[in-house]
């Protein structure tokens, strides 16, 4: 895979006057990004004002989050149709702050991830172990089950070809990234076990990615891109992480 992918997941972060002076340094910067896809998510009610800015460039915008649900009584919810009618084209199902903050287990996030696809969203699905796991040594078996439940509920084919983002949950928002043979070894172990013959899923690596190792990782055979947290809010930082991802 040559082309990598870059996403800044804002998570719950920015205003309207935040959100107009980030994208317009990321437009104003762009040829530091050449050659590289580049989407931002950020909160709810700036996707459009996102869109907006970003109509007739080539980064795309993406969401946090969505309702299993199409429409209906689901009071504080916000289903895939609604995001794809503001104009979205990805959305993060499974992030770990969603499993361990707000309970959605992986049965959940498979449906997520069904009602992402039915609404032409193209899901990056988050996968990753928490610290204790890593060092009793189960990692594969965390996230093989993590990626289990979406095969099982959406098929083979709904992953063969994904977007996946491994993120170790020790590594997210620590500052304690991966090491790129950490990152290198559980993406080559993913792509194992959802490629199928042509089709080959698209991995990024995400927790702690900044400007000083992004290459690093980026580097890896497996690796074809990043899910940027913190660093995404800086116009100059995520760009350089873009920069990062060119060679
Ligand atoms: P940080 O880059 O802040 O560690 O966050 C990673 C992340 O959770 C991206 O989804």
């Amino acid at each position: 895979m040559s082309r990598k992918l870059v996403v800044g997941n804002w998570k719950m972060h920015g205003s309207r006057a935040q959100v107009g002076e980030l994208l317009e340094a990321l437009k104003a910067g762009s040829a530091r990004a050449q050659g590289v896809g580049v989407a931002v998510c950020p909160p709810f009610p700036y996707l459009a004002q996102a869109v907006g800015l970003l109509a007739g460039t080539d980064i795309g915008v993406g969401a946090q989050n969505l309702a299993v649900e199409t429409a209906g009584a689901y009071t504080g919810e916000v289903s895939g149709e609604m995001l794809a009618d503001v104009g979205c084209r990805y959305v993060i199902v499974g992030h770990s702050e969603r499993r361990t903050l707000y309970g959605e287990d992986s049965a959940l996030v498979a449906r997520k991830y069904k009602a992402a696809t039915e609404q032409g969203l193209v899901p990056i699905l988050c996968v990753g172990e928490q610290l204790s796991e890593r060092e009793a040594g189960t990692t594969e078996q965390v996230v093989a089950a993590q990626l289990d439940a979406v095969l099982d509920l959406c098929g083979e084919a709904a992953l063969a070809s994904a977007l996946i983002a491994y993120e170790p949950v020790w590594a997210i928002g620590t500052g304690k990234v991966a090491t790129p043979e950490q990152a290198q070894a559980v993406h080559a172990f993913i792509r194992g076990r959802v490629a199928r013959g042509a089709d080959t899923p698209t991995l990024l690596y995400g927790g702690s990615v900044k400007p000083d190792n992004a290459a690093g990782l980026f580097v890896q055979q497996d690796v074809d891109g990043g899910l940027i947290g913190g660093a995404s809010l800086d116009a100059d930082h995520f760009l350089a992480i873009c920069e990062a991802a060119r060679s």
